[in-house]
């Protein structure tokens, strides 16, 4: 039975550091484990200007903790008005890695997200040209789509399109949370890329919603049936390179989390590894584990792997608070329920 496991550093390639007291609290979570990770812009205001990117990628070196080797890759929120220009010069001089695309209305922060996609194709455009990769919030914001479906109608309406009138737009699906989802990465050329959460491959709908809600379980896309966790699964343990982690660690106050309308996000990041360490060897997946964490992400990204190494040991229970203090409040831990054995050494 292995009880030590030794991998390339990971990365986390998708992830929210808030800004504030907020960041000071979460930024050693991540950086303690993951040399990089791809930093979302849904700050309020967002981060939409390549001189917003680099005031806050200013603020998260500020906040890094003694003696951390992390580096955050900063993106750029997408709106109906993003200067392509601005955009390529963040993107060529190296202060952004991605665009990120929210539609409108779709979660937390995504006001300013893009209504009319007609509207965003030149920028598309232009991201393809000079090889600058989108990450899209894939949900339809439709009344009329029922919350389960969004991720499903948004492939056929909004991504399919979009891929098909933006040729060599290099596209991640962030966090997707059903088969349709996987199978539509699965159907495309290698231009298209998939993250997936430790929460989605772990959980369910019912693990939320049966016996009472879990608020700490909400987050968007929101947990599907079992048969969309199944695949999700299949596709991070296949070592398909088109899959790889990016935990969505999304951090709130625990007030508005436990609240009679609760914010969206599970903030994973102090147990992520230890998480998908188990879900990897209950699927008797562990030699997968490494493409999944630490070598497609890269891959994809066109950067390199990581130079050092972590080692995940198996022992006794894991010892996991439940908040961590950030300012005036806390942010609850994600508590997954049953006990993680396996740590970061
Ligand atoms: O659950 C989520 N929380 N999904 C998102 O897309 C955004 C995130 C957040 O910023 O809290
Ligand atoms: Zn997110």
């Amino acid at each position: 039975m292995t009880q030590s496991l030794t991998i390339r550093r990971p990365d986390d390639w998708h992830l929210h550091l808030r800004d504030g007291a907020m960041l000071r609290a979460v930024l050693p979570e991540t950086a303690r484990h993951f040399a990089r990770a791809i930093i979302m812009p849904n700050l309020v205001p967002p981060v939409v200007t390549s001189a917003d990117a680099a005031a806050y990628r200013d603020r998260i070196m500020d906040a890094m903790p003694e003696g951390a080797d992390f580096t955050p890759l900063m993106t750029l929120y997408l709106t109906e008005d993003t200067d392509p220009d601005d955009l390529a010069a963040a993107h060529d001089s190296g202060l952004i890695t991605s665009v990120k695309l929210y539609p409108a209305g779709a979660t937390t922060n995504s006001a300013s997200g893009v209504k009319d996609f007609d509207k965003v194709r030149p920028v598309l455009e232009r991201m393809a040209e000079i090889g600058c990769p989108l990450c899209v919030h894939g949900e339809v914001t439709d009344r009329e789509i029922d919350i389960f479906d969004r991720e499903a109608v948004f492939i056929d309406r909004v991504l399919d399109p979009i891929r098909r009138t933006t040729p060599g737009l290099r596209v991640i699906m962030e966090h997707i949370t059903t088969r349709n989802g996987a199978d539509y990465v699965a159907s495309a050329p290698e231009d298209l890329g998939a993250t997936i959460t430790v929460q989605h491959l772990m959980f369910d709908r019912n693990d939320m919603l049966v016996g009472g809600m879990r608020p700490h379980y909400y987050c968007l896309p929101i947990l599907k049936r079992r048969e969309h966790r199944e695949a999700l699964l299949a596709a991070a343990t296949s070592g398909d390179p088109r899959y790889f982690l990016g935990t969505d660690s999304a951090p709130h106050p625990t007030h508005a989390k436990e609240a009679e309308c609760c914010a969206a996000g599970c903030f994973t990041a102090p147990i992520a590894l230890s998480c998908l360490a188990h879900v990897f060897e209950e699927a008797g997946a562990l030699d997968k584990l490494e493409g999944f964490a630490s070598l497609h992400g890269p891959a994809f990204y066109g950067l390199p792997v990581n130079d050092d190494t972590i080692t995940l040991s198996k022992g006794d229970a894991l010892e996991i608070p439940k908040t961590l203090p950030a300012g005036d409040h806390t942010v609850t831990v994600f508590d997954p329920g049953l006990p993680l054995n396996w740590r970061v050494a």
